[in-house]
């Protein structure tokens, strides 16, 4: 049988050969001791790339985001995040849950957050019979509106803005290494931005597992409390540990392949004249479109009958994902496919 295409998420790939031994190899300690070796470096190496002083590896990247925003606030407090953010649409209401966190959420083109939009939901410090306003929440790249990258100039503004209203400012950074490959932006120049951030070794990077909170010591510290409070403190877990910092080692550059894999897709769809797709949206390896002549549900299934794993985005909408297991081979088999399903429609 032929082996499946999956473009569902770029959390479906497997660790390569070379991951495998890298993991095999490892070094490796208590965590919950602070005594994993190989845990150690990658906390020192990945708060090293972002510019920061400290790093606390965590599973998830629900972990990551949802330990962030507890040690910027008290229950109460609000954030401010855009509408289709991942905190808001895909974290089981954590924030109100973990946190008693309320969600201010900002109505935006594209998930594009800047000061017109964010400026008028900061709440009045004096305004004691309203929430408090905490956190300005920035997803980058964003996943719901399809792999966006947030310009620097307002994420720049918008700390601006933070600092002038005694605000935090949280990075979801799942993919923010698609955005540093695809501008050219240094990854410490994102961060100078940020409070604290979450990253992602487990989209793009290729490994089974595993996340970052970055930030400075004294909020590592209480993210390390948190993370054991909430289940979260691992052992020898090193082997994952070494997965990533291989990931660091070979996957960050070659993103750009996905990215451009990404493109030459978007580009064939737009030209079958079959689907509703806003080229100028696909900035990294995300692409978003709607089927004018089928429902997604019903294209979701004729494509899977053909081999080609797809899945919805934002509602009404198909999302596709290129990632480290896509090749340019089963990149011409998805065109193949989707002429076929589309024609046939
Ligand atoms: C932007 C963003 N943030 C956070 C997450 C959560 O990551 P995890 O599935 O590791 O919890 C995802 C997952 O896809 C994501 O896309």
């Amino acid at each position: 049988m032929k082996d499946l295409i999956d473009l569902r998420s770029d959390t479906v790939t497997k660790p390569s050969e070379g991951m495998r031994k890298a993991m095999y190899d490892a070094e490796v300690g208590d965590d919950v001791y602070k005594e994993d070796p190989t845990v150690n470096q990658l906390e020192e190496t990945v708060a090293a790339m972002f510019g920061k002083e400290a790093a606390l590896f965590v599973p998830t990247g629900v972990m990551a985001n949802q330990i962030a925003l507890k040690t910027l606030t008290q229950p109460g407090d609000e954030v401010i995040c855009d509408y289709n953010a991942h905190i808001f649409q895909y974290e089981s209401g954590s924030p109100a849950a973990l946190s008693g966190l309320q969600l201010s959420l900002v109505n935006t083109a594209n998930g594009l957050l800047n000061v017109e939009n964010v400026k008028p939901l900061i709440r009045p410090k004096e305004a004691y019979y309203m929430a408090s306003t905490k956190v300005i929440e920035i997803e980058n790249t964003h996943n719901r509106a399809g792999g966006i990258i947030q310009p620097l100039e307002n994420i720049k503004a918008l700390r601006e803005l933070a600092s002038r209203n005694d605000l935090y400012m949280h990075l979801d950074g799942a993919r923010i290494w698609n955005a540093h490959v695809a501008t050219g932006i240094a990854l410490a120049d994102y961060a100078a931005n940020f409070d604290t951030l979450a990253c992602c070794f487990s989209k793009g990077l290729g490994t089974p597992l595993g996340s970052m909170i970055v930030s400075d010591k004294e909020k590592i510290s209480r993210a390390f409390r948190i993370r054991k409070a909430w289940g979260g403190g691992m052992r020898q877990i090193g082997v994952i540990a070494a997965a990533a910092l291989y990931a660091i080692r070979h996957n960050i550059r070659r993103l750009a392949e996905d990215h451009s894999r990404a493109g030459i897709l978007a580009d064939f769809l737009a030209g079958t004249g079959d689907v509703d797709i806003d080229i100028s949206l696909v900035h990294t390896n995300i692409i978003m479109f709607k089927p004018l002549k089928i429902s997604p549900e019903q294209l979701i299934i004729n494509a899977r009958k053909e081999g080609l794993l797809i899945s919805t985005g934002a509602p009404g909408f198909i999302r596709l994902v290129t990632h480290l297991d896509f090749n340019d081979e089963q990149l011409a088999e998805t065109k193949k496919i989707f002429s076929k399903i589309l024609k046939a429609a």
